[in-house]
């Protein structure tokens, strides 16, 4: 005691006053005297340890580490570290620092941090669920498949709760049936064909009753898994049925199981609502990602048969010209398909095609039906057609990309063509490409102003133009494919 004294005034009051425990050792490590000051430890369990060793006390790796000091803590009078201490069953820690008072004699003093340890071990775990959430968002926003989403989803899961299976189950509104649709940990395949009508097993009834079915103990009693012969090989003992629900409608169960028992505390619990929530809400853009992507199908749909409906308003103005605009848009397709086209552009060339001259609307029957030559007023009128498609379609933004067709499809390579005197690869690839389409389909058919040209004949002519009206490189390629389909 006369030691302490002696030394806790040199330490003086402050000091002690931060201080849970304090041992006086030799520099053997051999404890001589110690002082609990910390209502978080029992005196009692540290009474074993006065006349101990202080490497007796300290996790063994510690105590080498002491021990290994020079001369055993010579020279070395301010050593700080921190050690955990497994008294009554907790595990406690200590920040020390070891001063030296006398050549022979070394204190130790020490702080509980035990709750600094415990929030830092918490926060790491939160800071880690919430980058967990993160990822989870990031994969929702990133508008993946269902079932990867899924897969994402059940990965998060057992990384984040520790846990050892789990399944997702959808429901199908049309047969009130909940449907396995993904599972992570599983040994053997028992689940893949779970099907659950609404209120029936743990699951059904998790949908039900819009609550979280915990079973603490599977193995105790017969469970409703009992018909499914194999699941005793899975060793489950805890499960968590816990409905997925979002926008007041669920979508389907998350169940969790594990291997063990498991002592959740209230953050694992939240974690395991709040990623409930976020699997609820994936599935549910998801599926609306998928809804969207088949409205977006159907809205195609709609607007490609407006544009059938124009184009051909235009063929049945024009007995002469029926048939034109489908053969040549078929004609242009399939060249641009031979020519390198992306398939996702080729309905950009569809549409274009379909619509080149969908400008005439605006010609007036005496031109446009003349059974001769143009005059230069005429010439001047007709010239205006892919000016007016422009005018007619621009607003339409979803065939922005398909302009290039009506708008270019008269220029020529040498620049002698309209409305604006491109030449060259100044005039977009489609529209060079289709110029080929388009003359060729004219040339072979009846026009009120002269008759069908033979098809050998059309070839020569579109041969002669070859440079002047079209782009040479693209002249052979088109002949061969009139050839070798017979158009
Ligand atoms: P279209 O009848 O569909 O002809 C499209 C393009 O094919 C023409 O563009 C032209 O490059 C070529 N083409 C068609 N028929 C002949 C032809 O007999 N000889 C030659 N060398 N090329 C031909 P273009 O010339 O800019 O004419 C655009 C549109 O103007 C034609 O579309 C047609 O509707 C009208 N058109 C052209 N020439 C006459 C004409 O002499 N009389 C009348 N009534 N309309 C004409
Ligand atoms: C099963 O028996 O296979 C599944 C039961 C449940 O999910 O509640
Ligand atoms: C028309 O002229 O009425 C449409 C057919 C064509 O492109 O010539
Ligand atoms: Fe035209």
């Amino acid at each position: 005691m006369d030691l302490l004294l002696d030394i806790e005034q040199r330490i003086g009051e402050s000091l002690r006053a931060f201080t849970d425990l304090l041992f006086v050792m030799d520099k053997h490590g051999a404890i001589l005297d110690s002082r609990v000051n910390a209502s978080t430890i029992n005196a009692d369990s540290l009474a074993q340890i006065h006349n101990g060793n202080i490497q007796d006390l300290l996790p063994s790796e510690m105590g080498d580490k002491l021990n290994n000091l020079p001369s055993p803590y010579q020279g070395s009078n301010n050593i700080n570290f921190e050690f955990p201490l497994t008294l009554d069953k907790r595990e406690l820690w200590f920040d020390a620092r070891l001063v030296e008072i006398s050549n022979s004699k070394f204190v130790l003093s020490a702080r509980d941090i035990t709750k600094f340890k415990q929030i830092e071990k918490r926060m790491g775990q939160q800071l880690h669920r919430l980058s967990v959430l993160r990822s989870i968002d990031f994969a929702i926003a990133s508008g993946l498949d269902l079932n990867l989403l899924l897969s994402i989803l059940l990965d998060r899961v057992l990384e984040t709760l520790q846990v050892d299976a789990a399944t997702i189950l959808l429901l199908d509104t049309k047969m009130d049936e909940l449907v396995f649709a993904s599972g992570k940990g599983f040994r053997t395949n028992i689940l893949q064909h779970t099907r659950l009508k609404v209120g029936q097993g743990y699951a059904g009834r998790a949908v039900l009753e819009r609550k979280v079915i915990d079973i603490a103990n599977l193995s105790s009693f017969g469970t409703e898994f009992d018909r499914s012969p194999m699941f005793p090989s899975e060793k489950f003992i805890v499960y968590y049925g816990i409905p997925l629900i979002t926008k007041g409608r669920v979508l389907g169960v998350l169940e969790i199981f594990n291997r063990s028992h498991l002592h959740p505390d209230k953050d694992w619990l939240d974690f395991m609502n709040v990623i409930s929530g976020q699997t609820a809400i994936a599935i549910d853009s998801a599926m609306m990602y998928k809804e969207l992507q088949r409205s977006n199908f159907e809205l195609n749909l709609a607007y490609n048969a407006t544009i059938d409906a124009w184009s051909r308003t235009l063929d049945l103005r024009d007995h002469n010209a029926e048939g034109h605009t489908q053969r040549v848009a078929d004609i242009a397709l399939k060249f641009a398909a031979i020519t390198g086209f992306k398939d996702a552009d080729l309905i950009h060339v569809q549409r274009g095609a379909t619509l080149h001259d969908i400008g005439k609307v605006a010609i007036p029957d005496n031109i446009l039906f003349k059974p001769g030559p143009l005059n230069q007023d005429e010439w001047e009128i007709m010239r205006q057609h892919p000016q007016y498609a422009v005018d007619l379609l621009s607003p339409i933004k979803y065939l922005e990309r398909a302009m290039e067709i009506p708008h270019w499809h008269h220029e020529k390579w040498d620049g002698s063509g309209y409305p604006d005197r491109l030449g060259g690869e100044e005039i977009p690839f489609s529209a060079r490409l289709f110029a080929l389409a388009d003359v060729y389909d004219a040339l072979t058919s009846n026009r009120p102003y002269r008759r069908a040209w033979s098809g050998e004949e059309a070839n020569q002519y579109i041969q002669r133009q070859s440079g002047k009206h079209f782009d040479p490189k693209l002249v052979p390629e088109f002949l061969n494919l009139i050839r070798s389909n017979g158009f």
